[in-house]
């Protein structure tokens, strides 16, 4: 799927536990502005349902699992992320929302730009408008 793609990491560890460095431009495709994490989300609550007009992402369950649903007008597909040293990378113009988060679980996710309400796109039916000229730019 384009603007979507998995990572491994390295994970360093042995006996006394694991280390997962993540550079920024090396590791990931972008630089960071921005980090945040998501914890505490009750089982059976679903985030997101969003898309980014011009944000880079990448998403790391550093603790637990969690389901995201990565969508474009033309396919979608179901992600699973439970492993500190797998990370998702999400691009432009991507529809995603988050579910199944297990109890304890943490999401972090680096991104490209300081936070901009301006680069969301909340509404599906705008998404998909926006998606279908963006898309037709590059296939
Ligand atoms: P939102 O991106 O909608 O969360 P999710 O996609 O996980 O459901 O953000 C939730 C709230 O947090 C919203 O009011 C905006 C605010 N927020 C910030 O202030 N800074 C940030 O970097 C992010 C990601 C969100």
């Amino acid at each position: 799927m384009k603007n979507v793609k998995t990572i491994n990491f390295r994970n360093i560890g042995d006996e006394s536990g694991y280390l997962t460095p993540i550079e920024a431009e090396r590791d990931i495709p972008f630089g960071i502005k921005r980090v945040y994490y998501i914890t505490g989300v009750r089982s059976g609550e679903r985030r997101g349902f969003h898309s980014h007009r011009d944000l880079h992402q990448l998403l790391i369950c550093v603790s637990g699992s969690v389901k995201i649903l990565v969508k474009t007008p033309f396919e979608e597909k179901i992600i699973i992320l439970d492993k500190p040293y797998e990370g998702l990378y999400i691009g432009p113009m991507i529809w995603r929302e988050m579910f199944d988060f297990s109890e304890g679980s943490a999401l972090v996710v680096l991104a490209s730009e300081h936070y901009s309400e301006d680069d969301y796109i909340r509404d599906y039916p705008q998404y998909e408008k926006e998606a279908r000229e963006y898309w037709s730019k590059r296939s």
